[in-house]
């Protein structure tokens, strides 16, 4: 299926790794003209990647009120953003009673702000021309309520009600823009992996015996029983960047292997 994402101006925040970067590659091939960001790094990775698309590079921390506005005015300044994909962010156990105020900012600013910084930007400009497509990447913990990471999980439930919140905007525009969130699972990027090779070590058990053991124990409802691969996150999200996919707006998508048992 063309996804009639061609020539599209797509924008990922925080793509030089990870989810990220997996959404930049596949929307690349399908011929799309990329930015990816992220504090360092771009020109690098801008260069490592290729496709039938263009790959453009913007640098700078979206955590920052001040580096937001430049970042913004730089995406302006490659034409009208068909997609604004709200991807970066930072997770991190700690014990609930331990995060103070300063960490519960730095979590908002970071995975929060950052997105409604970008919305606020681009959300009138799409109502204006008609066309858009804002994905937020969340998580199923902004679902779940994860219990060593309740600071993550708040921050990600926002972003899921953000989603609905500028869904709700659209409605009788006529216009084609949708605003969805996609939830990811534990999935399988650097930090992940190291964390994963680490951790089998120190328990002195192969990689393969660890993620066996982790998911019986610590996600037993997982129906995939292993961890997912960035790239089937990102073929997800570049259905619901493409325009094939109008009908589909203000849903939280869970991508997250079936972990959550809900049936919505
Ligand atoms: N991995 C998982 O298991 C999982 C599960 C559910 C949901 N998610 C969500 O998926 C998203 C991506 O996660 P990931 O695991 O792929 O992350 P990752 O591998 O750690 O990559 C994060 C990306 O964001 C960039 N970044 C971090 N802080 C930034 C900032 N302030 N400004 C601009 N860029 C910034 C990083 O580059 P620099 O460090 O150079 O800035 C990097 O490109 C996150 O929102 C996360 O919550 C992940």
């Amino acid at each position: 299926m063309d996804l009639k994402l061609d020539g599209k101006l797509v924008f990922i925040s925080g793509s030089t790794k990870g989810i990220g970067r997996a959404i930049a590659e596949v929307v690349l091939q399908e011929g799309a003209r990329v930015i990816i960001n992220g504090r360092s790094d771009t020109a690098t990775v801008a260069s490592e990647m290729s496709g039938p698309g263009e790959v453009i590079a913007i640098e700078g921390d979206l955590a920052r009120p001040e580096e937001a506005e430049r970042i913004c005015t730089e995406i302006d300044s490659h034409g009208e953003l068909d997609v604004l994909v709200n991807n970066m962010g930072i997770f991190n156990p700690h014990p609930f009673a331990d995060i103070s105020d300063d960490e519960w900012r730095y979590f908002f600013d970071v995975n929060v702000l950052s997105s409604v910084r970008l919305c606020r930007h681009f959300f009138p400009k799409m109502l204006e021309r008609d066309f858009g497509r804002i994905i937020n990447i969340s998580s199923e913990a902004g679902m779940r309520g994860l219990e060593s990471m309740v600071h993550y999980s708040v921050s990600k439930g926002a972003q899921i009600v953000l989603g609905r919140g500028l869904a709700n905007l659209t409605k009788g525009s006529g216009a084609d823009i949708t605003v969805n969130s996609v939830l990811p699972g534990p999935t399988m990027t650097a930090g992940v992996s190291n964390w994963l090779a680490e951790s089998a070590q120190v328990q002195g058990k192969t990689e393969a015996q660890f993620v066996r053991e982790f998911f019986k124990e610590t996600e037993p409802d997982s129906l995939l029983q292993r961890f997912i691969e960035p790239e089937e996150i990102a073929s997800v999200v570049a259905f619901i960047a493409s325009p094939r996919s109008s009908a589909i707006n203000g849903a939280s998508i869970k991508a997250e292997g079936g972990l959550i048992k809900s049936i919505v």
